[in-house]
């Protein structure tokens, strides 16, 4: 059972606040700190009013992640959540934590998914793709973008009038909803 997670996140950290208010209710894991590449994420004052830390790092040392390894080996982190992290996960990082990486991607993958493909992007490609449904993927993360084994999938209707705004809650929601409850099943795998 793992249960010292490290979430990274380099935005408004909605997630991050779910998950850390989960946890803190569950008591079945322990979010330790915030990881963070954008030193103005909404994600670092979410945290602070949680009283959990965010550690910035450059986008240097998250390519070339020997101090962020060492960081996170010092402090027992056993399991990655990324919740809106913009960032490459490097290979290195991969190998140290196999099957330990979880990321949450707003639409029904293999579908939307990629570089470029992240925040209203992906939902302005779904309304323009003509799709009825779309909703959020949880998957285990390898090297490559957004193509790591699928754990879970809920789906949400696409509304006819609907913005990148209006669908882009609805997933949000549904991320929200599931994603601490689904990394809680990971641990314990
Ligand atoms: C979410 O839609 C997530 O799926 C994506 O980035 C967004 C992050 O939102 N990877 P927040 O920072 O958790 O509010």
């Amino acid at each position: 059972m793992k249960n010292s997670i490290a979430i990274f996140s380099s935005g408004s950290g909605s997630n991050a606040e779910e998950l850390i208010r989960y946890f803190k209710k569950t008591k079945s894991a322990q979010v330790k700190f915030i990881i963070t590449n954008n030193p103005l994420a909404g994600v670092i004052n979410r945290a602070k009013q949680l009283g959990v830390s965010t550690f910035v790092f450059t986008k240097e040392e998250l390519r070339n992640c020997e101090n962020l390894l060492d960081f996170l080996q010092q402090n027992y982190i056993d399991f990655i959540v990324l919740a809106g992290y913009l960032l490459k996960i490097p290979p290195e990082l991969v190998t140290s934590f196999p099957n330990a990486i979880v990321n949450i991607h707003p639409a029904l993958l293999p579908r939307f998914g990629g570089k470029g493909m992240h925040g209203q992007h992906v939902h302005a490609e779904v309304l323009k793709a003509g799709m009825t449904e779309s909703g959020i993927t949880i998957h285990m993360v390898n090297e490559l973008y957004d193509e790591g084994k699928i754990v879970f999938q809920e789906k949400c209707a696409v509304k006819p009038n609907d913005t990148p705004e209006s669908l882009g809650k609805r997933v949000l929601a549904l991320e929200h909803q599931f994603y601490p409850k689904i990394v809680e099943r990971l641990l314990a795998e």
